[in-house]
């Protein structure tokens, strides 16, 4: 694309999450963390046209560059996902997100009876399987709404 049909400017630096599921844009910044009242200067673009994808949501969040656990952690919900980190306003690192065999302290288990919803010093766990994930301790799947079973 043209900088003459750009939708959403270039940024001097940070991290630009591309090729986002369509729709998926303000789910990446929940699991981010980002709700827009600690300052950070975030733009998205929301069912822009892609030629791989057909249409795709774009999240540029700026001055911070994304660490390797959060990006895996963006892999459950945008699989298809390119992070390029941005260094005076160059691309400077470019990768796709890889799912984790498994993830900790990030999403809470559904299941009131598991032991980590028990008030006990245990951390959440998740195997990632192909189409869910399943808690480590009690065997419960999380397949849709992964968001909506974030931590705080
Ligand atoms: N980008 C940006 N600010 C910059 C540099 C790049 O917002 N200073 C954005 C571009 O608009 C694009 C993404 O970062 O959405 C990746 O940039 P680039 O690698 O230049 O684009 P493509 O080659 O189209 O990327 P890909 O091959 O991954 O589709
Ligand atoms: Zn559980």
């Amino acid at each position: 694309m043209s900088d003459r049909e750009l939708r959403v400017s270039k940024i001097q630096s940070g991290t630009v999450i591309d090729h986002v599921s369509a729709g998926e844009a303000l789910h990446v910044l929940s699991l981010l963390g980002i709700d827009g009242t600690k300052g950070t200067t975030v733009s998205l673009g929301m069912n822009v046209p892609s030629e791989r994808l057909g249409r795709k949501d774009v999240v540029k969040v700026e001055s911070r560059e994304l660490s390797d656990d959060e990006a895996e952690v963006l892999s459950l919900i945008a699989p298809e996902a390119t992070i390029n980190i941005i260094r005076d306003y160059d691309v400077v690192d470019k990768r796709r997100v890889e799912p984790p065999e498994e993830v900790s302290g990030v999403l809470v288990c559904p299941n009131r009876d598991c032991i980590t919803n028990a008030g006990e010093p245990v951390e959440t766990a998740f195997a990632v399987l192909d189409d869910g994930l399943r808690c480590e301790y009690c065997g419960e799947i999380v397949r849709e709404d992964i968001t909506d079973h974030l931590q705080d």
